[in-house]
Protein backbone atom coordinates (compact mmCIF):
# COMPACT_ATOMS: atom_id res chain seq x y z
CA UNK A 1 0.00 0.00 0.00
CA UNK A 2 2.71 2.54 0.80
CA UNK A 3 4.98 1.42 -1.84
CA UNK A 4 5.36 4.57 -3.78
CA UNK A 5 5.55 6.97 -0.44
CA UNK A 6 8.55 7.71 1.38
CA UNK A 7 7.18 6.94 5.21
CA UNK A 8 5.65 3.53 6.43
CA UNK A 9 4.28 2.45 9.32
CA UNK A 10 7.84 0.94 10.57
CA UNK A 11 9.51 3.60 10.05
CA UNK A 12 10.93 5.33 13.55
CA UNK A 13 8.87 8.45 14.22
CA UNK A 14 12.16 9.93 15.21
CA UNK A 15 13.39 9.66 11.75
CA UNK A 16 10.70 11.07 10.04
CA UNK A 17 11.13 14.22 12.17
CA UNK A 18 15.16 14.63 11.93
CA UNK A 19 14.28 14.04 8.10
CA UNK A 20 11.53 16.97 7.67
CA UNK A 21 11.10 19.27 10.52
CA UNK A 22 8.47 20.67 9.30
CA UNK A 23 6.57 17.00 9.74
CA UNK A 24 6.10 18.33 13.28
CA UNK A 25 3.54 20.49 12.76
CA UNK A 26 1.69 17.51 11.21
CA UNK A 27 2.30 15.51 14.42
CA UNK A 28 1.27 17.72 17.08
CA UNK A 29 -2.21 18.44 14.48
CA UNK A 30 -3.03 14.59 14.83
CA UNK A 31 -2.32 15.17 18.93
CA UNK A 32 0.61 13.38 18.77
CA UNK A 33 3.42 14.64 20.77
CA UNK A 34 7.06 14.12 21.72
CA UNK A 35 8.68 11.88 23.99
CA UNK A 36 8.05 8.98 21.59
CA UNK A 37 11.23 7.34 21.78
CA UNK A 38 12.11 4.93 19.40
CA UNK A 39 9.03 3.55 18.69
CA UNK A 40 7.69 3.31 14.73
CA UNK A 41 4.86 5.41 13.66
CA UNK A 42 2.56 2.48 13.54
CA UNK A 43 3.32 2.03 17.57
CA UNK A 44 2.98 5.73 18.72
CA UNK A 45 -0.21 6.07 16.19
CA UNK A 46 -2.12 3.23 17.84
CA UNK A 47 -0.89 4.15 21.72
CA UNK A 48 -2.54 7.71 20.75
CA UNK A 49 -5.40 6.27 19.05
CA UNK A 50 -4.67 8.40 15.73
CA UNK A 51 -5.48 6.64 12.57
CA UNK A 52 -1.85 5.42 11.14
CA UNK A 53 -3.07 5.48 7.54
CA UNK A 54 -4.58 8.89 7.30
CA UNK A 55 -1.55 10.21 9.39
CA UNK A 56 0.77 8.73 6.91
CA UNK A 57 -1.43 9.47 3.97
CA UNK A 58 -0.73 13.71 4.91
CA UNK A 59 2.57 12.98 5.79
CA UNK A 60 3.32 11.59 2.49
CA UNK A 61 1.54 14.27 0.59
CA UNK A 62 2.93 16.94 2.17
CA UNK A 63 6.34 15.57 1.25
CA UNK A 64 5.47 14.81 -2.65
CA UNK A 65 5.78 17.70 -5.08
CA UNK A 66 3.09 16.13 -7.07
CA UNK A 67 -0.80 17.10 -6.70
CA UNK A 68 -2.03 12.90 -6.97
CA UNK A 69 -2.97 11.19 -4.32
CA UNK A 70 -5.61 8.92 -5.72
CA UNK A 71 -4.69 5.90 -4.02
CA UNK A 72 -4.58 7.22 -0.34
CA UNK A 73 -7.60 8.43 -0.30
CA UNK A 74 -9.60 5.32 -0.12
CA UNK A 75 -7.38 4.29 3.45
CA UNK A 76 -8.39 8.19 4.74
CA UNK A 77 -10.41 8.20 8.29
CA UNK A 78 -12.80 11.13 7.36
CA UNK A 79 -13.51 12.15 11.03
CA UNK A 80 -9.26 11.82 11.78
CA UNK A 81 -8.70 14.08 8.48
CA UNK A 82 -11.26 16.68 9.51
CA UNK A 83 -9.58 17.00 12.80
CA UNK A 84 -6.51 17.49 11.71
CA UNK A 85 -7.62 20.27 9.34
CA UNK A 86 -9.53 21.67 12.34
CA UNK A 87 -6.72 21.78 14.38
CA UNK A 88 -4.62 23.49 11.61
CA UNK A 89 -7.04 25.85 11.85
CA UNK A 90 -6.87 26.82 15.03
CA UNK A 91 -3.14 26.85 14.93
CA UNK A 92 -3.03 29.57 12.48
CA UNK A 93 -5.76 31.32 13.85
CA UNK A 94 -4.85 31.43 17.36
CA UNK A 95 -1.34 31.03 17.23
CA UNK A 96 0.54 31.39 14.47
CA UNK A 97 -1.30 34.71 13.07
CA UNK A 98 -0.97 36.39 16.70
CA UNK A 99 2.24 35.49 17.04
CA UNK A 100 3.29 36.94 13.68
CA UNK A 101 1.46 40.07 14.85
CA UNK A 102 2.91 40.82 17.83
CA UNK A 103 6.61 40.43 16.29
CA UNK A 104 5.29 42.63 13.20
CA UNK A 105 4.63 45.11 16.13
CA UNK A 106 7.97 44.78 17.89
CA UNK A 107 10.19 44.81 14.82
CA UNK A 108 8.68 47.69 13.14
CA UNK A 109 8.46 51.49 14.44
CA UNK A 110 4.63 52.63 15.01
CA UNK A 111 5.65 54.91 16.82
CA UNK A 112 6.29 58.00 14.51
CA UNK A 113 4.59 59.26 11.26
CA UNK A 114 5.87 55.92 9.78
CA UNK A 115 3.14 55.60 7.32
CA UNK A 116 4.92 51.77 5.60
CA UNK A 117 4.57 50.68 9.40
CA UNK A 118 1.32 51.05 9.61
CA UNK A 119 0.04 50.15 6.02
CA UNK A 120 1.93 47.14 6.99
CA UNK A 121 0.07 46.30 10.38
CA UNK A 122 -3.26 47.33 8.40
CA UNK A 123 -2.61 45.16 5.59
CA UNK A 124 -1.56 42.50 8.31
CA UNK A 125 -5.29 42.86 10.28
CA UNK A 126 -7.49 42.58 6.84
CA UNK A 127 -5.46 39.51 5.77
CA UNK A 128 -5.68 37.89 9.41
CA UNK A 129 -9.56 38.77 8.87
CA UNK A 130 -9.77 36.77 5.48
CA UNK A 131 -8.20 33.35 6.74
CA UNK A 132 -10.48 33.72 9.76
CA UNK A 133 -13.39 33.88 7.63
CA UNK A 134 -11.87 31.50 5.22
CA UNK A 135 -11.32 28.70 8.52
CA UNK A 136 -15.00 29.40 10.12
CA UNK A 137 -16.69 29.20 6.97
CA UNK A 138 -14.86 25.39 6.24
CA UNK A 139 -15.00 24.67 10.22
CA UNK A 140 -18.72 25.90 10.49
CA UNK A 141 -20.47 24.83 6.72
CA UNK A 142 -18.18 22.50 4.92
CA UNK A 143 -17.30 19.88 8.25
CA UNK A 144 -20.52 20.36 9.46
CA UNK A 145 -21.67 18.68 5.92
CA UNK A 146 -18.91 16.19 6.11
CA UNK A 147 -20.43 14.88 9.82
CA UNK A 148 -23.87 15.33 8.55
CA UNK A 149 -23.11 13.02 5.22
CA UNK A 150 -21.47 10.48 7.64
CA UNK A 151 -24.26 10.12 10.04
CA UNK A 152 -26.60 10.24 7.31
CA UNK A 153 -28.36 13.21 8.03
CA UNK A 154 -30.30 15.90 5.94
CA UNK A 155 -27.43 17.98 4.08
CA UNK A 156 -29.25 20.74 3.08
CA UNK A 157 -28.62 19.96 -0.96
CA UNK A 158 -24.77 20.76 -0.42
CA UNK A 159 -22.57 19.25 -2.64
CA UNK A 160 -18.23 19.58 -2.08
CA UNK A 161 -17.77 20.59 -5.53
CA UNK A 162 -19.46 23.81 -4.61
CA UNK A 163 -17.03 24.31 -1.88
CA UNK A 164 -14.08 23.23 -4.01
CA UNK A 165 -14.94 25.50 -6.82
CA UNK A 166 -14.68 28.81 -4.65
CA UNK A 167 -11.75 27.62 -2.66
CA UNK A 168 -9.42 30.21 -2.78
CA UNK A 169 -5.68 29.95 -1.69
CA UNK A 170 -5.64 31.88 0.76
CA UNK A 171 -1.68 32.23 1.22
CA UNK A 172 -1.50 34.80 -1.83
CA UNK A 173 -1.89 37.69 0.40
CA UNK A 174 0.94 36.76 2.55
CA UNK A 175 3.00 36.74 -0.62
CA UNK A 176 1.87 40.46 -0.84
CA UNK A 177 2.43 41.50 2.90
CA UNK A 178 5.97 39.67 2.81
CA UNK A 179 6.68 41.86 -0.49
CA UNK A 180 5.77 45.53 0.84
CA UNK A 181 7.91 44.82 4.22
CA UNK A 182 10.84 43.57 1.55
CA UNK A 183 10.61 46.31 -0.80
CA UNK A 184 9.06 48.76 0.79
CA UNK A 185 10.05 49.30 4.85
CA UNK A 186 12.29 51.71 5.44
CA UNK A 187 14.72 49.31 7.61
CA UNK A 188 17.22 51.21 9.68
CA UNK A 189 19.89 49.54 11.52
CA UNK A 190 20.01 46.24 13.00
CA UNK A 191 17.11 44.18 11.29
CA UNK A 192 17.27 40.94 13.38
CA UNK A 193 13.90 41.40 14.65
CA UNK A 194 12.47 42.27 10.97
CA UNK A 195 14.19 39.38 9.75
CA UNK A 196 12.83 37.44 12.25
CA UNK A 197 9.13 38.14 11.67
CA UNK A 198 10.03 37.61 7.85
CA UNK A 199 11.18 33.95 8.42
CA UNK A 200 7.78 33.36 10.56
CA UNK A 201 6.17 35.17 7.33
CA UNK A 202 7.53 32.45 4.79
CA UNK A 203 7.00 29.85 6.36
CA UNK A 204 3.55 30.66 7.98
CA UNK A 205 2.93 31.09 3.98
CA UNK A 206 4.22 27.32 2.78
CA UNK A 207 1.90 26.14 5.52
CA UNK A 208 -0.68 27.53 4.67
CA UNK A 209 -0.53 26.91 1.40
CA UNK A 210 0.35 23.04 2.12
CA UNK A 211 -2.78 22.75 3.93
CA UNK A 212 -4.72 24.23 0.71
CA UNK A 213 -3.20 20.92 -0.79
CA UNK A 214 -4.72 18.93 1.35
CA UNK A 215 -8.03 19.90 1.39
CA UNK A 216 -7.84 20.87 -2.32
CA UNK A 217 -6.15 16.91 -2.88
CA UNK A 218 -6.96 14.71 -0.17
CA UNK A 219 -9.64 16.30 1.39
CA UNK A 220 -12.51 17.07 -1.41
CA UNK A 221 -11.81 13.30 -3.25
CA UNK A 222 -12.54 11.86 -0.10
CA UNK A 223 -15.50 13.35 0.45
CA UNK A 224 -16.80 13.07 -3.21
CA UNK A 225 -16.11 9.03 -2.41
CA UNK A 226 -18.24 9.60 0.23
CA UNK A 227 -20.86 11.31 -1.77
CA UNK A 228 -20.64 8.30 -4.48
CA UNK A 229 -21.07 5.84 -1.28
CA UNK A 230 -23.91 7.40 -0.35
CA UNK A 231 -25.99 7.12 -3.83
FE1 LIG B 1 -8.67 24.97 5.95
FE1 LIG C 1 -9.17 26.12 2.96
Amino acid sequence: MYKTSKYTPADKMSYLICDNYTLLQVMSRFDLSLGFGDKTVQEVCRENGVDCRTFLAVVNFMIEDSDRMEDDVKDISMPSLMSYLKQAHHYFLDFCLPTIRRKLIEAIDCSTENEVAFLILKFFDQYAGEVRKHMDYEDVNVFTYVENLMTGRETGGFRISQFARRHDQIDATLTELKNIIIKYYPAKGNNHLLNAVLFDIFSCEQDLASHCRVEDYLFVPAVRRLEKEGK
